[in-house]
């Protein structure tokens, strides 16, 4: 009996052993492949393993700005029952839809033992979360509704940033008689022609009028939405003729050449433009979009863990790491983003963060659709799909763009989808 126990005993020490030694491998998958994005994703995989110098980390970089590649590869990977550790998700209707098909792991006891509520707003905490659940840790803050442009250009054309959309409208023939490209556009992927639209009803429509359009409260019908469309096509008028062919980077690129002078983005062109070596408020601006300032659009890049998850307890080390001061500051510093967490010193930012900083202190808070937050990912798809459409027939009259925009709210069930979803506004 006695050398039973022995036998038992040595016998769990070499299988303990065994378990130590097998070293951990932490998977993730994200679609930060770009200047600025990329530098900011090897500084925090850096951090983890200086923390972590036993687990393998496997980083999945799949190309295509705004997910739309890697979101695909995740569903099949999800769907075949190999899920990776964690990957990167739009809080809001994109991490959503998994979290209602019980794909995530509820990480609420983390939220609470780590006191995350604390330290992220009340609205980040709301999209990060879902029928009452904790599904995923933010790790950034982009505002949507920025615009770009190229300083020098600005200076020598003896231009200022307009206030109002309609200014801005006004502004765009009189640099394209200049020889510029007004509006640097890159969408050979749609979602960027999709922001065109999204900030532009922003700031036609104002804040309320906007989560109303996302909700199905009110239809394309709307006036807001119809002179918001008669600006999209304009717009469109005043972008590069080669725009089908770039990605959102390389129309950014457009300006740092000195051929486009601005463009509508997101804050992780601010990324971008200073990995290229330009200088913030130098070289470039990057202020609201006409007519938007007091909104912050919010676009959140956060991290859940699926059901199946390997290696668990490496996900949950990323998780608290992402969440802390250090890691919050290091990556949106260089992302040209904003932390998530309140309580991140400004020392290290750029202005165009600091002021952003401080926006989101004040501002009324609206989310991004086209970033997966504010509406549900198939209305959202087709959608976009519904402006390809129009941008590309622009003869089509405005009450058959109106139709056919409000035919997809329509097919989709816009309204009824947002009425039933489990999730807090
Ligand atoms: C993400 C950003 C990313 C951008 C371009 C957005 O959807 O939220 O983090 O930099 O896409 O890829």
């Amino acid at each position: 009996m006695k050398s039973f126990k022995v036998f038992l005993l040595v016998g769990l020490l070499i299988g303990a052993m065994g378990i130590m030694s097998m070293a951990a491998t932490f998977s993730i998958y994200d679609w930060w492949t770009a200047g600025g994005e990329a530098q900011a994703i090897a500084t925090v995989l850096n951090m983890y393993h200086q923390a972590y110098p036993d687990v393998t980390i496997v980083q999945n970089p799949v190309a295509g700005g705004a997910g739309v590649n890697m979101q695909a590869v995740i569903k099949s990977l999800i769907f075949a029952g190999v899920p990776p550790t964690t990957f990167q998700v739009h809080a809001g209707w994109e991490m959503y839809q998994y979290a209602s098909a019980n794909l995530l792991q509820p990480i609420t006891n983390l939220w609470q033992s780590e006191g995350w509520t604390n330290v992220f707003p009340q609205r980040i905490q709301q999209i990060c979360s879902y029928n009452g659940q904790f599904y995923a840790v933010p790790m950034d803050v982009h505002r949507a509704n920025m615009i770009w442009y190229n300083k020098a250009i600005f200076d020598k054309l003896g231009l200022t940033m307009p206030t109002t959309i309609q200014d801005f409208i006004n502004m765009l023939p009189k640099i394209k008689a200049a020889g510029y490209t007004p509006i640097a556009l890159g969408d050979s992927a749609n979602w960027t022609t999709a922001m065109l639209f999204e900030e532009t009803l922003l700031a036609v429509a104002g804040p309320d009028k906007y989560n109303q359009y996302f909700e199905g409260k009110i239809t394309a019908s709307d006036p807001a939405v119809q002179q918001t469309i008669q600006y999209f096509k304009t717009e469109l008028q005043y972008v590069n003729p080669n725009h089908a062919s770039l990605t959102w980077d390389q129309a950014c690129g457009l300006l740092v050449s000195g051929q486009a002078v601005m463009t509508i983005m997101g804050d992780w062109a601010n990324g971008y433009f200073m990995a290229a070596g330009w200088k913030p408020n130098v070289d470039y601006g990057g202020v609201a979009v006409p007519g938007t300032e007091g909104i912050y659009n919010l676009v959140v890049d956060s991290f859940p863990i699926p059901v199946g998850a390997p290696d668990v307890q490496t996900g949950y080390d990323w998780l608290k790491l992402i969440a802390s001061v250090p890691a919050q500051a290091a990556f949106n510093q260089i992302k040209g983003s904003i932390p998530a967490r309140i309580d991140v010193p400004t020392t290290g930012f750029n202005p165009i963060q600091v002021a952003n900083m401080e926006a989101l202190k004040k501002d009324v808070l609206t989310a991004s659709a086209v970033h997966g937050s504010e509406a549900p990912v198939a209305f959202v798809t087709d959608w976009e799909n519904a402006l390809t459409v129009i941008q590309y027939h622009p003869d089509m009259s405005l009450q058959a763009c109106v139709n056919l925009l409000n035919m997809t709210a329509q097919q989709d069930n816009l309204a009824g989808t947002v009425a039933s979803a489990n999730v807090n506004y």
